[in-house]
């Protein structure tokens, strides 16, 4: 089973995945820690990346596709475990890039799960971490950009999902045990 988790900025993608990852023991790429472990290692994709992390932009398509495809030719059996997908993709060239990918390895997107989060939540809870995180776009101005780009870029995402028929919406304004009972129902169903 490969599943994409999706939502805005401080939805809850990467607090959902752990969980995931410890119910359904699947792999899980997230493009945002890939890209910031890069950055603390100091390596040249860190240092592209860094430029636009710390403005709030994304990276651009080409370049989040090559990571992507190099990741799956390095670690193939990721795909034969099931993949959780979290910050990837977040444009519709990346959506087909990743279904194009994944069809070359016999499998494809299973589910969508969509977090749906009010938008002062999702600042409220960005701000909150970013007491502690160290992370260079945890701050008000780069979490407003954030959400901007989020609206423009990757919310197409949605509807282009709904449209393929596997986008799950999840009310994402509750406690993190809430919304991952809603998580394993819908995926549960899927299974069975
Ligand atoms: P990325 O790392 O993907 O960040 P993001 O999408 O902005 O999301 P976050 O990681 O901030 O939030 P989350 O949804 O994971 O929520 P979390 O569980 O942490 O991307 C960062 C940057 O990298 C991008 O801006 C871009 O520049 C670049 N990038 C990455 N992927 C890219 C791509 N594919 N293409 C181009 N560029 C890319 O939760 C947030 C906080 O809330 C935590 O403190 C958590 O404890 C708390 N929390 C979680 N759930 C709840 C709850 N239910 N109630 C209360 N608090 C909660
Ligand atoms: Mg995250």
């Amino acid at each position: 089973m490969n599943i994409v988790i999706f939502g805005a900025p401080g939805s809850g993608k990467g607090t959902q995945s752990e969980k995931m990852i410890e119910r359904y023991g699947l792999s899980h790429i997230s493009t945002g820690e890939l890209l910031r472990d890069n950055i603390a290692r100091g390596t040249h994709l860190g240092q592209v990346a860094n430029q636009y992390i710390s403005q709030g932009l994304l990276i651009p398509d080409e370049l989040m596709i090559e990571v992507l495809s190099e990741l799956f030719k390095e670690k193939p059996s990721m795909l034969e475990k099931g993949v959780i997908f979290d910050g990837f993709p977040r444009t519709i060239p990346q959506a087909e890039a990743l279904s194009t990918m994944l069809d070359a390895h016999g499998t494809k997107i299973h589910a969508v799960v969509g977090l749906e989060v009010d938008e002062d939540e999702l600042i409220r809870r960005i701000l909150e971490r970013g007491k502690a995180s160290g992370r260079a776009d945890d701050n008000l101005d780069t979490v407003r950009k954030r959400l901007d780009v989020y609206h423009k870029q990757t919310a197409p995402l949605r509807d282009y999902y709904l449209a393929a028929g596997s986008y799950h919406a999840i009310e994402g304004n509750r406690t993190v045990d809430a919304i991952f009972d809603d998580i394993s129902k819908s995926l549960d169903e899927y299974k069975s």
